[in-house]
């Protein structure tokens, strides 16, 4: 039956811990047999032809977007613009004939992200969507599909759509690179290759869970909690803001860490856990001096990082979780995972319901 939790008491802690399957089977659509190579559905456009993507995704799918825009940014060097569907559906933005443009849904139906489509098409760009329902609205109505391979999501809170959104859209940057040439071969083959790994560090980082657990009694306690990244840990800092309040009610921000200190740092005590994104990548030293000022202010600094980040900053008071080292690029599909887990274990110590938090829809396919 395909509604059925196994061992685990809910949909959300199932599909968390599905999560390295679900992305090797994704992968597997994507990748050659020896993983050096990218293969995917033929494209209706040529990358080097496209002057800009635009993005257009909500919730938690708009954070995988968020993602993407440094990927293709940094990798592919394309000017990237993501809006959440809801406004960029009434922005009327001109868009120029022939780019491309990414709508990124787990079920294909969200009312915005179809009325955000539609404009787009009036607009004159290529279309692509990356979905999870083959049959789904939106991937009937555009000109090309990359499907994510997550399976059936219960949960509200969207879990393994999320990185299986991530795995897609990586794929898609990289191949964006390649074909304008803007990464070398080397580089390519590296990044196919760091990405045929993540299933196996996913499978490891799925063993911080009990930590994860003993930090959420700490997080259940509190009124306001915050989150803080840089570059892609910044949309990972994002989501991991909205799944702790989707669930567990309380309140969360996720903040750009160098902008703490225009504003959230006055909410900084000794009552206020601050959540570290921080992955010792090329932006550590400069996320940790934004913890430094959280720490300074009596902050309960929670950090997230691999062993280089934690022995790089050594402070007796900080709660930490180690992660697997990693490929700088593909770190937030790595650190998607542990902001899941605190979400969760916070939600089920203060009782709530799980799967179906109050007010919340899995699909909204109304405006
Ligand atoms: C709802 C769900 C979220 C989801 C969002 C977008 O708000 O509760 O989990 O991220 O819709 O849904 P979609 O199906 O378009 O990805």
């Amino acid at each position: 039956h395909l509604a059925d939790k196994g061992n685990f008491s809910h949909f959300m802690a199932k599909e968390i811990h599905e999560q390295p399957q679900v992305i090797r089977q994704t992968l597997e659509n994507y990748l050659n047999a020896d993983k050096s190579g990218l293969q995917h559905p033929p494209l209706p456009f040529n990358w080097q032809d496209i002057s800009r993507i635009t993005i257009v995704a909500c919730g938690t799918a708009y954070y995988a977007g968020l993602v993407a825009k440094y990927w293709f940014e940094s990798i592919a060097r394309l000017p990237v613009e993501i809006d959440i569907a809801s406004e960029f559906r009434y922005r009327t933005p001109p868009l120029i004939k022939g780019d491309l443009a990414i709508f990124i849904s787990q079920s294909g139906e969200t009312a915005d992200t179809l009325a955000a489509q539609a404009y787009a098409k009036t607009q004159e760009q290529h279309c692509l969507a990356v979905v999870n329902v083959p049959e789904s609205s939106l991937a009937r109505a555009v000109d090309c599909v990359f499907m994510t391979h997550a399976g059936t999501e219960i949960g509200v809170a969207s879990t393994k759509a999320f990185t299986t959104q991530l795995s897609v859209l990586a794929v898609l940057a990289i191949a964006a690179a390649q074909a304008r040439q803007t990464i070398s071969q080397n580089d390519y083959q590296h990044h196919c290759m760091a990405l045929a790994q993540i299933p196996a560090l996913m499978d490891e980082v799925l063993l911080c869970e009990h930590k994860c657990r003993e930090i959420a009694y700490q997080l259940s306690k509190a009124r306001d909690i915050l989150y803080l990244g840089r570059g892609t840990s910044y949309a990972i800092a994002m989501e991991g803001a909205l799944k702790l309040k989707e669930i567990s009610y309380i309140h969360a921000e996720g903040y750009a860490a160098g902008e703490l200190k225009h504003g959230p740092i006055a909410l900084i005590d000794d009552t206020v856990p601050v959540i570290a994104i921080a992955p010792s990548d090329a932006l550590f030293e400069k996320t940790a001096s934004n913890i430094q000022e959280v720490a300074a202010r009596k902050g309960r600094v929670i950090l997230i990082s691999d062993a280089e980040g934690h022995e790089k900053f050594p402070h007796p008071d900080f709660v930490r979780l180690t992660l697997p080292a990693t490929s700088p690029l593909l770190s937030p599909i790595l650190y998607a995972l542990p902001v899941q887990m605190l979400a969760y274990h916070t939600a089920v110590i203060k009782g709530t319901d799980v799967d179906q938090p109050r007010n919340l829809a899995k699909s909204v396919t109304v405006e």
